[in-house]
């Protein structure tokens, strides 16, 4: 193979591929930040989940479970009028305004709710089969929960080609870099070889899913999967270029 190795370059040049390497490390690092803060808030739940990867790439619509629930006639014993006060309600604009709102008297959703599921939708109750405890339907904060529908937009189609553009070329450019530093290290062959596999098949395969998921969000897992793989090969990639830089050189020969 090659003989040349990274460690036979003069201290100036070490000196300065290893800072060069330290800053694109710290950008994957700072990247990976980014995506967790860009992307968390997606899908309209709190903290970063595979659903806000789905919403960016593919978008979500989902019914409110109450909803849900009251159209398809559960519970069996409630009134249709009061069905339909709870379905107007969950369809109107003031969910949170009007849950507990004194004006409708016996008409607020609180009152049904109260009295229609919490033999069954609250913590200690006694029937239900212990649907209390998995879907509690007692405080605002449990039927919120249940109350929205979701309905979160995939990226805009412009706005995912220029992106694609920029992180296509930047990430293509650093992933190059980063496999031609490690080939000229000690490191075997094999695992260079893996790494360097692992670093542009997973670019190809995350680039490729923001495409292919919009149309099937199951493929999110491309852009999760061969990002994450991605990732780790490239740090690790650097990782064994810095070693290499700074280990004792071998004189080959
Ligand atoms: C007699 C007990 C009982 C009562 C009363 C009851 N539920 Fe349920 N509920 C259940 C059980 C058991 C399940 C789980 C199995 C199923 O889906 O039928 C459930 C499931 C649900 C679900 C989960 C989604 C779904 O469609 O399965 C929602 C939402 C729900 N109930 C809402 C309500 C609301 C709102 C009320 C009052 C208007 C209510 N339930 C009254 C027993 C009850």
């Amino acid at each position: 193979m090659l003989d040349f190795r990274l460690s036979q370059l003069s201290l100036g040049v070490r000196i300065g591929l290893s800072a060069l390497v330290l800053v694109l490390l710290g950008g994957l690092l700072a990247s990976s930040a980014h995506l967790v803060e860009h992307h968390e808030n997606r899908d309209e739940r709190e903290g970063m989940s595979l659903d806000d990867v789905v919403g960016h790439y593919h978008g979500i619509q989902t019914q409110a479970p109450l909803r849900v629930a009251l159209e398809r006639g559960h519970p069996e014993t409630l009134g249709d009028t009061q069905r339909q006060v709870l379905l107007d309600w969950l369809a109107g604009d003031r969910i949170s305004e009007d849950y507990d709102s004194l004006d409708l008297g016996d008409d607020a959703p609180v009152e049904i709710l109260d009295s229609a599921c919490l033999s069954c939708h609250s913590a200690n109750a006694s029937e239900g089969d212990g649907i209390g405890s998995i879907l509690p339907l007692e405080y605002f904060d449990e039927v919120k929960k249940q109350a929205f529908s979701r309905e979160v937009s995939p990226v805009n189609e412009q706005i995912l080609l220029a992106s694609m553009h920029t992180h296509s070329l930047g990430m293509g450019t650093l992933s190059l870099l980063l496999v031609a530093l490690a080939i000229f290290t000690r490191f075997p062959a094999r695992l260079i070889g893996l790494l360097s596999a692992g670093c542009g098949l997973g670019l190809m395969v995350d680039l490729a899913g923001w495409f292919l998921s919009r149309a099937n969000a199951d493929l999110v897992f491309m852009i999760v999967g061969g990002g994450a793989v991605w990732m780790i090969s490239c740090a690790l990639l650097g990782l064994l270029a810095l070693a290499e830089l700074w280990l004792p050189a071998r004189r080959t020969g």
